[in-house]
């Protein structure tokens, strides 16, 4: 099943998540449609609270190969550390739809999460993956990447989103 994925401005997107106590099958089940969601967008990252879930938790996948996907399951994924050195990448949101800014951020970093059998697991991310973890990440802290920009940028930005989103309700009535 396919959920809806909220659009900013949104209060609950600034809303910080609360960590996960378990692993079951709802939660299985819950990643699973966060993906399905994901790729129907399309998007290469989608975070739970996007989907009005304020749950630390992230699906990802950068693979551009539609026959041969690889997601990749984050359940309170936590950076451990972030590199001196930086990259920058065009980025956008499935919540902020068709808005796109150049953001910088640490080009490498060390996640420690749990994976979908329960485990704890450690990894080191670069390029793309990298900066899809930390902007993931920044969602469960209630952090847009807009937040980086100027004030007169993400004032622009919105204002297209809240046109955007009349629009969206006018077709429906
Ligand atoms: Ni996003």
């Amino acid at each position: 099943m396919k959920r809806n994925i909220l659009i900013e401005p949104d209060p609950i997107l600034r809303k910080i998540c609360k960590p996960l106590e378990k692993v079951d099958d709802s939660i299985k089940k819950l990643m699973q449609e966060m993906l399905e969601t994901m790729y129907a967008a399309p998007g290469i990252g989608l975070a739970a609270v996007q989907v009005g879930i304020l749950k630390r938790l992230v699906v990802i996948d950068i693979s551009k190969d539609k026959e041969n996907r690889e997601p990749l399951f984050f359940i309170n994924p936590e950076i451990l550390h972030k590199s001196k050195k930086t990259s920058v990448y065009e980025e956008g949101c499935l919540s902020l739809p068709g808005q796109f800014a150049e953001i910088e951020r640490p080009a490498e970093c060390t996640l420690k999460y749990v994976d979908l059998n329960g485990k704890q697991k450690e990894l080191k991310a670069e390029g793309l993956l990298a900066t899809c973890i930390q902007h993931e990440v920044d969602h469960l802290n209630g952090i847009l990447f807009i937040d980086y920009l100027s004030k007169l940028k993400k004032d622009m930005i919105i204002k297209k989103l809240v046109k955007h989103k009349k629009e969206i309700e006018r077709v429906i009535v």
